[in-house]
């Protein structure tokens, strides 16, 4: 196994800079993430990686290309039709007449069901980022050099979801406990842009979040997300590498941080994002029916 599915311990700090506060270079870097990925919101992944500018800036120039690719954006389809189907085993219960019930019209349970959407198509290539990233620092490896096809449709959902955030200082004490029990039952220090977007309907996301929340860490769950860890790993290294980017491109721009730094916020992000990825296809299950 190229690469053991991973959490860093201790968790390493991380400077995610919000995309209301970046300036300069940086926010150039976010801005081209997102038209390339064809995604509304910058990654906590690559803010926290781009707080390392030279590594960032070598990172994107590698992986940058085999994104825009056909088979980049057919290996994120293929991943997120897989965790789809394999959430069903946890029976997401449906939301829908919960929904009613709360007073939900369906023109806003649509408007949940287009955020969920956002996240089902954007998380994937995030994450074939950061595995990317962990397989040239830590195991020596890159896709072969391939020249890929390039993809110049548009393979984002055709929706247009107003982006709002509900950061903990904006939330209430009820919503401020769901994003720390978010926090406890994952392990980590911060709640990642998912909940956030999510949290601004907190009557709806307090169920949700309810109703997945028993499953996280359970041996089922685990494996379920272990397995899709794996499928990242090989979708990864499946891509093409149309400029040929090397492990010694990105190993050498990594000694731009203390050493080691980099490697353990990659791997702290390529660990909680196969996570991510099934949390919100369990959340999109809820809102079929
Ligand atoms: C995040 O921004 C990538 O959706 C993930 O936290």
């Amino acid at each position: 196994m190229i690469l053991p599915r991973l959490k860093p311990d201790p968790i390493p700090p991380i400077d995610p800079v919000p995309e209301y506060l970046v300036t300069g270079r940086r926010a150039e870097l976010y801005a081209q993430t997102k038209a390339t990925l064809q995604v509304p919101w910058m990654g906590v992944i690559t803010m926290a990686l781009s707080s390392y500018e030279t590594y960032y800036e070598t990172l994107w120039r590698a992986v940058g290309p085999m994104m825009e690719t056909g088979e980049a954006v057919a290996a994120c389809a293929r991943l997120r039709v897989e965790i789809e189907a394999e959430v069903a085993a946890l029976l997401p219960p449906p939301m829908g007449d919960r929904l009613a019930a709360l007073g939900y019209a369906p023109r806003e349970v649509q408007g949940i069901r287009e955020a969920v959407e956002v996240f089902s198509h954007g998380n994937f290539p995030y994450t074939l980022i950061v595995t990317l990233s962990r397989l040239a620092l830590e195991a020596d490896r890159v896709p072969a050099p391939a020249p890929g096809t390039l993809f110049t449709g548009r393979h984002a959902p055709d929706v247009d979801v107003p982006f709002v955030l509900m950061e903990d200082h904006h939330a209430d004490a009820p919503l401020r406990a769901i994003y720390a029990d978010i926090r406890d039952r994952l392990g980590l220090p911060f709640v990642n842009t998912d909940y956030r977007a999510l949290g601004r309907w907190p009557s709806c996301f307090a169920e949700m979040w309810g109703a997945l929340a028993p499953h996280v860490q359970t041996p089922e769950y685990e494996a379920m997300v272990a397995r899709l860890h794996h499928r990242f790993v090989e979708e990864a290294m499946a891509l093409p590498n149309p400029f040929g980017a090397t492990v010694k491109d990105l190993r050498d721009a990594a000694t731009s941080a203390p050493p080691g730094e980099i490697l353990e916020v990659t791997r702290l992000f390529q660990w909680l994002l196969p996570g991510l990825c099934t949390n919100v296809a369990f959340f999109r299950a809820q809102l079929q029916a």
